[in-house]
């Protein structure tokens, strides 16, 4: 039949992409699904089954470059239960007992229970106790060599830890790289340039089919035995469980989360428990396998093709799968913070429909090169929002299009903005954007802000969802028996806020700067901004180079607090505050009244041989100066220390007069008199 053709050709093609290139073009749910449909068509009428069906063998031809070995034992998958839902290991010991033809009442079976590891299949040759050879599975009858690169592998001993060992033991198992290994070494390569990998089980299977060990031994791979293959020269124990025993007893890595449990339900239960905690695991698991614990038993069970009768792996819901994105719109955070999102063709995976899915950044968007109407890859795993790890490049429509992050904040209509060293875009809205109102005004009633005591988290929830108050100026309208009927507001503390509101009115230029929650303004440089300009309308008008000159305020803040000002919503609030009554007092800028550099505005750049950057500050703030954070034409002069960068580079091109720790000393402390 045509179909089952079409289905062996494709499969075919995919196997070459996962084995033997390591770069899968489909995701591992649509990869069973035709695997899936291919069995079902072979099982209806299997006339159609070819000995090259890959229903028939187990993984890709091996790799020319490497030696072919012969498995002395065939390497074997194991069937998958189609059930992903803890039902499955019910059925599973339902299987086991009718084929052990156990009547209802006979006691529970016993198995080992274990996890199934995300990496590829090892089978490790030991003879006379020394590792000789390690080949791949290959299709399960021939494998590769890869002897020089799993010797790399420091988890793997060379020799067995015991006096007299078996004459032959092939241990099998599987080599993977855990998460902590595969996150730091995308970080090499993102800090290099380099194209960064897809997941740990790829990355692993990669690594131990490199042709240069030396290329296998940069990264980091582990192993965990779970089987064996052939045995000779030693007497097997009873229990497959005191195999792996043996196994850890030899110096095999034996993964301890191995059960031994008797019975369906245990078995459901450590589907679960396994389920719970596999996020805080260090490595990849991708499900669970059963394995019938006697060998004995497991030789009766024997094998159906490919396949023993005696285990199962029982796999979580898939946590990949592949959609398509229909649209990239944006999401604004509490902070402001603009999150791209992809809206999905929904989508089940990781056990729930996803129809939204996190692109976190516009840097992200771009260097996964996602475009509206591609075919993406969907990841939910555990509790974790879903995301969209990357993107199906051969099915990218001719009209797919790119992304472009909105200049204008979908909420309030405000400017977004990119600080040049962030990877956020942020609207600039802060007191007016319905997205970050409740934060605003939660920042603005704090008590090192406007100190409004009484209005707490859940009543500027109250006052937000009810629609009272949109920006911090409408505080100053509230009555009190307007707040007198909201939730859980007695009279007398709907007075007592309004009274604390009331209060507030009279504050000082600092809090009331600081209270109006410009980004990276803190109390500090609130303090300083006040102290500087003495005034707020100064403030308000004031130039980047005139915000340069406030004591530790750099480009990066000056830019901040210009857009923010520049921002007519922010004004329109800032008029309505001073409007309801909102009151500081003001006066002439605070500065240095003498010292021998009145007047003169320096800035530190690089590390400078003696003195601490607080140490230079005091030192110049005490002789009068001003110790400004950026280089501005109004700077006077610049103080360069060791690896001094941009700054200094910015004082030369302006003309600047730069001075080392010793020149900058000899002008704070003129020598008195010179020694006669
Ligand atoms: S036992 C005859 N145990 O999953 C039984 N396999 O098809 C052979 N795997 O090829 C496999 N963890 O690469 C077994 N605890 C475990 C496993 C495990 C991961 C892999 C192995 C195997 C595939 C299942």
């Amino acid at each position: 039949m045509a179909r089952a053709a079409e289905l062996r050709e494709k499969i075919a093609g995919h196997n070459h992409d996962y084995y033997v290139l390591d770069r899968p073009t489909i995701s591992d749910a649509e990869y069973d699904a035709l695997f899936r449909e291919l069995s079902s068509l072979e099982a209806e009428y299997p006339s159609l089954v070819t000995p090259d069906s890959p229903t028939q063998r187990v993984g890709g031809a091996p790799q020319s470059e490497f030696a072919p070995v012969h498995h002395a034992v065939r390497m074997l998958s194991i069937r998958t239960e189609t059930d992903t839902t803890p039902a499955g290991a019910v059925e599973f010991d339902a299987r086991i007992r009718r084929d052990l033809g156990l009547a209802p009442d006979a006691p529970p079976v016993q198995y080992m229970a274990e996890l199934k590891f995300d990496g590829l299949a090892i089978n490790l040759r030991y003879e006379q106790g020394r590792l000789t050879i390690a080949a791949t599975r290959g299709d399960g009858e021939v494998g590769e060599d890869v002897t020089r690169n799993i010797l790399t592998i420091r988890a793997i001993p060379h020799t067995l830890k015991t006096k007299r060992p078996p004459e032959i033991l092939d241990v099998r198992g599987e080599v993977y790289m855990t998460r902590a290994d595969f996150a730091a070494l995308n970080a090499r390569q993102r800090d290099a340039g380099l194209r960064l990998y897809i997941n740990p089980r790829n990355t692993a299977a990669g690594a131990v089919r490199q042709l240069d060990p030396a290329m296998t031994a940069a990264r980091p791979l582990t192993f965990f035995a779970y089987g064996i293959g052939e045995v000779r020269g030693f007497d097997l124990p009873p229990t497959h469980g005191e195999l792996l025993d043996t196994l850890a007893r030899f110096g095999l890595p034996v993964d301890d989360h191995r059960r031994v449990v008797r019975g369906a339900d245990a078995l459901v239960a450590f589907y679960e428990h396994v389920t719970a905690i596999r996020d805080e695991l260090p490595f990849d698991i991708d499900g669970v396998v059963y394995k019938v614990d006697s060998l004995a038993l497991q030789r009766e069970l024997g094998f159906v093709t490919r396949e023993p009768r005696w285990a199962v792996a029982h796999k979580f819901p898939a946590e990949e799968q592949a959609t398509r994105l229909l649209d990239i719109a944006v999401q604004v955070g509490r902070t402001g913070a603009i999150t791209p999102i992809a809206r999905l063709d929904p989508v089940f995976v990781g056990g729930v429909t996803v129809t939204n899915a996190t692109l976190h950044n516009e840097d992200e968007v771009r260097r996964k090169d996602v475009r509206i109407g591609d075919t993406v890859v969907v990841r939910r795993a555990g509790d974790v929002i879903p995301e969209v790890v990357r993107v199906l490049v051969d099915r990218r429509p001719s009209d797919a299009r790119e992304f472009v992050m909105p200049t204008r904040c979908p909420e309030c209509g405000s400017a977004v903005l990119r600080l040049p060293d962030e990877a956020i875009a942020r609207c600039t809205g802060g007191l007016v954007c319905p997205a970050q109102r409740k934060q605003a005004l939660r920042h603005f009633a704090s008590r090192h802000a406007m100190d409004i005591e009484g209005l707490g988290e859940k009543l500027i929830d109250q006052l937000v969802d009810t629609g009272r108050v949109k920006t911090p100026a409408d505080l100053y309208a509230l009555r009190a028996g307007e707040l007198a009927e909201l939730e859980r507001m007695a009279d007398k503390s709907a007075q007592n806020v309004v009274a604390a509101i009331d209060q507030s009115r009279q504050t000082t230029l600092a809090r009331f700067i600081y209270a109006l929650g410009i980004r990276h303004v803190g109390e500090a440089t609130a303090r300083d901004l006040a102290a500087h300009f003495g005034a707020l309308d100064p403030i308000l008008t004031a130039s980047e180079e005139a915000l340069l000159e406030v004591r530790d305020v750099g480009p990066v803040l000056a830019e901040s607090i210009r857009d923010f000002l520049a921002e007519p919503h922010n004004r329109g609030v800032i008029g309505a505050l001073r409007k309801a009554g909102v009151r500081f007092p003001e006066g002439p800028p605070q500065r240095a009244a003498n010292g021998p550099l009145i007047g003169k505005t320096f800035v530190l750049t690089g590390t400078l041989p003696k003195l601490s950057r607080d140490e230079a500050k005091a030192l110049l703030e005490a002789a009068g100066a001003t110790v400004a954070g950026g280089v501005s034409k109004k700077t006077d002069y610049v103080v360069a220390g060791a690896d001094a960068g941009g700054k200094l580079a910015k004082a030369q091109s302006l003309g600047i007069a730069i001075l080392d720790e010793a020149q900058m000393r000899a002008l704070v402390e003129p020598p008195a008199s010179s020694p006669s």
